[in-house]
């Protein structure tokens, strides 16, 4: 079960639970919103993505675009676009992604390590942080930041979806 701790702050307890916040979050998503999904190795952003992407109404699997740098879902509601910046050394590289020419603009971007290029990319988005917890490996929690007047009215409609999921 995906808990709702306090405002922003959430438990989830399994894979399934953080594929149900992305779930949760898609409603939610305009054109040019941006999120950076923060966490080490494994935690889970991925997952968070496949039900985003699930959530917009695409049918399609979500793998980790770490090859490919990006992965384009346009079967939902509005295009998802998925950026893996993981193996990015520098930010001259960001270019060759095609990152510049939707960030912002086109669909919703979801990046998994983005927050290296921070001040290349974006100044308003929604940091969305997932971390593990010490005593229980598929434990985490996730804390939304937002960052910027929008990623504030996203953060505040993921917020009540949550809470009124779990009513
Ligand atoms: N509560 C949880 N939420 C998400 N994933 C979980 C959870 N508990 C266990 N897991 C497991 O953790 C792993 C998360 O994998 P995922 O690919 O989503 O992570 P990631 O953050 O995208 O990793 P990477 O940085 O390598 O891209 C999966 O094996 C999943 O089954
Ligand atoms: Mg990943």
């Amino acid at each position: 079960m995906l808990k709702r701790i306090e405002a922003l702050r959430y438990e989830s307890a399994c894979a399934a639970d953080t594929e149900h916040l992305g779930e949760l979050v898609a409603p939610a998503l305009a054109d040019g919103d941006i999120l950076v999904l923060t966490g080490g190795l494994g935690v889970g952003k991925t997952h968070f993505t496949k039900g985003v992407s699930r959530g917009l109404g695409d049918e399609h699997p979500v793998t980790s675009p770490t090859f490919a740098l990006m992965a384009v879902h346009d079967g939902g509601r509005i295009p998802l676009f998925h950026f893996d910046l993981y193996r990015l050394e520098h930010a001259y590289e960001l270019e060759d992604t095609g990152i510049f020419d939707v960030l912002g603009y086109e669909g919703a971007c979801l990046l998994e390590w983005g927050e290296q290029f921070q001040d290349e990319l974006c100044d308003e988005y929604l940091s969305v942080v997932i971390s593990r917890d010490a005593d229980d490996e598929n434990k985490r929690t996730v804390v939304l930041k937002p960052y910027g007047a929008r990623a504030e009215e996203l953060a505040r409609q993921i917020d009540k979806a949550v809470k009124d999921d779990a009513e």
